[in-house]
């Protein structure tokens, strides 16, 4: 245990509800929380916009991707209330993260190994100088392996994919259920099947369920796990 570092890592696939139950345990134990997949969306952005349609052309060019990773900065802010901020070359692009088109592309920019390497040590330095709860695919498994406490977060695609939909029609957005559920299918397959990083349950994580719980059911239950791993 002399080891472990004071992280929490909470994995697992698309529309699990990571980063809403990451961002109240981080408030009820008083850590910082890092939505890791925010940064992920913030590179997917930085390409889209740019490129456009030949964003994915992009990517697969190694030596011009190469250049571009050099030429835009990703750098987050966890404020007092705990809300999570993003900010590519200084401007904060929370809400513009979000949409669909971000969504569709973001596994693909996920899978190239010079895009994680840049995420990862942004991600470490965070974790080496605070107490963090941080929510992603790999944050267990490679990230912060040394996390005191390993969550993996799951629960049925359809179910998911309607908790996600239910999201974007509180917010006013217009959503196809069936679209939302293909969406949801298609990344946890990227991101399951990808070589660098996969996402994958390490056998030391706690596996939760939460397709018969709610959220606040969630939260209280990592808590409760959480304070039994850090003596809280
Ligand atoms: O939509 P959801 O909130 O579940 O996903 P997200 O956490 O915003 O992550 C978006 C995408 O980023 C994922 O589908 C992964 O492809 C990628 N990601 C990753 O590869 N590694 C992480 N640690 C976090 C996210």
């Amino acid at each position: 245990m002399g080891n472990k570092t004071n992280s929490i890592a909470i994995d697992g696939p698309a529309g699990a509800g990571k980063s809403t139950v990451a961002k109240r345990v981080a408030a009820e134990l008083k850590f910082a929380c890092v939505d890791s997949g925010a940064i992920y969306r913030t590179a997917a952005l930085y390409f889209i916009e740019k490129y456009g349609d030949g964003a994915e052309k992009a990517i697969e060019d190694k030596a011009l991707l190469k250049e571009e990773l050099k030429k835009f900065a990703i750098d987050f802010k966890v404020d007092p209330a705990l809300n999570f901020t993003v900010l590519l070359d200084s401007v904060d692009v929370s809400s513009k993260i979000r949409t669909q088109k971000v969504s569709n592309f973001v596994a693909r920019v996920a899978s190239n190994p010079e895009v994680r390497e840049k995420v990862n040590e942004r991600l470490r330095s965070f974790a080496l100088k605070n107490k963090v709860v941080m929510d992603g695919r790999d944050i267990a498994s490679c990230v912060l392996p040394d996390s005191r406490l390993k969550v993996f977060l799951t629960a049925d695609a359809k179910i998911r994919a309607r908790r996600r939909y239910d999201e974007l029609v509180a917010r006013g957005e217009a959503a196809d259920l069936n679209d939302i559920l293909a969406e949801v299918i298609k990344r946890d397959e990227m991101d399951e099947k990808r070589p660098v990083a996969p996402l994958v349950k390490t056998e030391d994580a706690l596996l939760v369920d939460s397709s018969n719980m709610n959220a606040e059911e969630v939260i209280q239950h990592i808590v409760k796990l959480a304070k039994k791993e850090f003596e809280l």
